[in-house]
């Protein structure tokens, strides 16, 4: 595909996918996205023809001036879009397939302890929202989500939306996926338990008739009746006998 499609193509994209893209020519100049993945084309042409060394120096000066760090290894399907660009990483392993978008701040990086393939596989269409990681060799379904700030380190399937640390699939398919853990969290937190019910009830009574006996108790003294001891005042003096 010549270079020249490709860069048409890539606006086209711009304006279906940003609500906030102007005319072709502001896209094409102001998109440091665009001319990250642009420059990526020729870098990755020198990377697999031998000349990489080259295409490192390059790949870094792209990322100079774009805020965008994509390794010359990397392979980008067609229709990539970064929008807002800053602080993107992608890994050299990394394969992303067709119709993808990620937002600022994503890392497409390794998990520190894998060599050969060790970045992610993004299908095609796929969203990585602002700030999100997916971490090692893991597959990305195509049609699915990466919610914003979520660290992925597990594959996803297809048509899903993972979100949080870790991320976990929360819709597939457009549906809502049960949070098992949550569930079970919820689900014990809202079951009645009747020993704890009765224990309660009952330790109210006894307060309240504890309450009664002994206001009768002050009621009774203030008439000038001696008051026999209670059971326990009973004990107690037994007790200090003992002693
Ligand atoms: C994940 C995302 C793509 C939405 O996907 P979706 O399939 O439409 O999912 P929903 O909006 O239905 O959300 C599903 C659940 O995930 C939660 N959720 C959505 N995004 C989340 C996120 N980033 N982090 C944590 N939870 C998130 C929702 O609250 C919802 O929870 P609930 O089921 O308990 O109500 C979107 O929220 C997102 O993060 N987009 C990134 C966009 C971005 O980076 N923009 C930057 C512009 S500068």
């Amino acid at each position: 595909m010549s270079f020249f499609r490709t860069i048409k193509e890539d606006i086209q994209a711009v304006k279906e996918r940003d609500p906030a893209a102007q005319g072709s020519v502001i896209i094409f100049l102001t998109y440091p996205g665009l001319h990250a993945r642009w420059m990526h084309i020729p870098e990755h042409w020198l990377w697999t023809h031998g000349w990489r060394r080259l295409a490192r120096v390059i790949s870094q000066t792209t990322r100079f001036f774009t805020g965008v760090e994509i390794h010359p290894g990397a392979q980008i399907g067609r229709r990539f879009f970064i929008d807002h660009a800053m602080g993107v990483i992608i890994g050299e392993t990394t394969v992303i397939g067709d119709d993808c978008t990620l937002y600022q701040g994503v890392t497409l990086g390794g998990t520190g302890h894998e060599t050969g393939k060790r970045h992610p596989t993004l299908g095609d269409n796929v969203l990585v929202g602002v700030g999100a990681c997916v971490l090692g060799n893991v597959y990305v379904g195509s049609g699915s989500k990466v919610g914003g700030g979520a660290v992925v380190v597990d594959d996803v399937p297809e048509n899903s939306t993972v979100v949080g640390i870790p991320g976990r699939v929360v819709r597939r398919d457009g549906k809502r996926v049960a949070d098992e853990a949550a569930h079970e969290r919820s689900h014990k937190e809202f079951l009645p338990d009747p020993e704890r019910e009765i224990e309660t009830v009952q330790n109210a009574y006894i307060r309240d008739l504890v309450r009664e006996v002994q206001c009768l108790r002050r009621v009774v003294e203030e008439r000038g009746i001696e008051v026999p001891c209670t059971p326990a005042e009973d004990r107690a003096a037994k007790d200090a006998r003992a002693k």
